[in-house]
C-alpha cells in the first residue's frame, strides 16, 4: 500500500505526527474518530476528492505508521514517520517526495472537513504562477494587542488581517528552500516562505476548512456532519 511519492504532479503532505494536547482525547488527534471515521482519514479522502491531488504523503509519529496505513488502503498514500514538532514533520513529508511532483500542498490532518473547492482554488493559484498560495478568511471579532496583565494596549486594525487555513500550496522547489533556509519552527509552511522573503498570496479560504484543537471544536464538526445527514443532499455528499 505504501507506494513511492514519486510520478505525481501534485502531492499533498498531511501533518498528522501531533498528540492533541488541547483535545485531551488521550490519543493522537488524527486518529480521533469523527462520527465513526478517524480524522486523518477524513483530511486524505478530501483531498484526494478534490482531483486536484495525485498523491498524499501522511506524517505520523513513529509507532503509528502501521496504524495509520491499515486505515487508508487502496488510496495513493504514503506514510512517513514525523519530528518533534510540525515543521519537522512536514519536512519529513518533503523528504519523502518523488522528483517528478511540482506543486506541493500542505494540510492539516486536523481540519477534517475541508471542501473541495478550497483545495481546488489553492492548487489552481500555484498553477497560475503564485510560487505560495494561503486559504484565509476576515476576522470576524474586533482584535486588541494587550500586555502581560491583560490590559488593552491598542486595537488592531482589523480589515487587514486574516485567519489562515490549510492547504497552503507551494511549487515544491520554494518550499523546499524555505524549509532549507529557516531553522525555527513555525505554525505554517507560508511562514517559512516568508522569512526568506518570498511573496505569499491569497486565496478565500472556507469556514468548513477550520482546525478541530479543543473539544469544542470536534463537538462543532461533529454536529456539522450530523446537520448535513438530515439536511440537503449536497452537504451529505462532502462532508457526512
Ligand atoms: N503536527 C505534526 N507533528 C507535530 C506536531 C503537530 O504533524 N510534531 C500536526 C498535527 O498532527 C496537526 C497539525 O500539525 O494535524 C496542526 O497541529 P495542532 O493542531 O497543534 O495539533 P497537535 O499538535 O496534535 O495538538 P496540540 O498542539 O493541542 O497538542
Ligand atoms: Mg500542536
Amino acid at each position: 500500500m505504501n507506494r513511492p511519492a514519486s510520478g505525481a504532479a501534485v502531492v499533498a503532505v498531511v501533518p498528522a505526527a501531533g498528540s492533541g494536547l488541547r483535545l485531551g482525547a488521550g490519543v493522537p488527534k488524527a486518529f480521533v474518530e469523527l462520527v465513526g471515521v478517524p480524522m486523518l482519514v477524513r483530511a486524505v479522502d478530501g483531498l484526494l476528492a478534490s482531483t486536484a491531488v495525485d498523491h498524499v504523503v501522511v506524517v505520523v509519529q513513529g509507532d503509528q505508521v502501521g496504524d495509520a496505513s491499515a486505515l487508508l488502503p487502496g488510496r495513493p498514500v504514503t506514510v512517513v514517520e514525523g519530528g518533534a514538532d510540525r515543521t519537522a514533520s512536514v519536512a519529513a513529508g518533503l523528504a519523502a517526495i518523488g522528483p517528478d511532483a511540482d506543486v506541493v500542498l500542505v494540510h492539516d490532518a486536523a481540519r477534517p472537513l475541508t471542501p473541495a473547492g478550497v483545495v481546488e482554488r489553492v492548487v489552481g493559484a500555484v498553477r497560475a504562477g503564485a510560487p505560495a498560495v494561503i486559504p484565509v478568511l476576515p476576522v470576524a471579532d474586533t482584535i486588541k494587542q494587550v500586555d502581560d496583565a491583560g490590559v488593552v494596549v491598542s486595537t488592531v486594525n482589523r480589515s487587514a488581517l486574516r485567519a489562515v487555513q490549510t492547504p497552503q500550496g507551494f511549487r515544491i522547489a520554494d518550499l523546499r528552500r524555505a524549509y532549507a533556509g529557516t531553522p525555527d519552527p513555525r505554525t505554517d509552511d507560508a511562514g517559512l516562505v516568508e522569512a526568506i522573503g518570498d511573496p505569499v498570496a491569497t486565496v478565500p479560504g472556507d469556514p468548513l476548512a477550520f482546525k478541530v484543537t479543543t473539544a469544542w471544536d470536534l463537538r462543532i464538526a461533529e454536529l456539522l456532519i450530523a446537520g448535513a445527514t438530515v439536511g440537503a443532499a449536497e452537504p451529505v455528499e462532502r462532508i457526512g
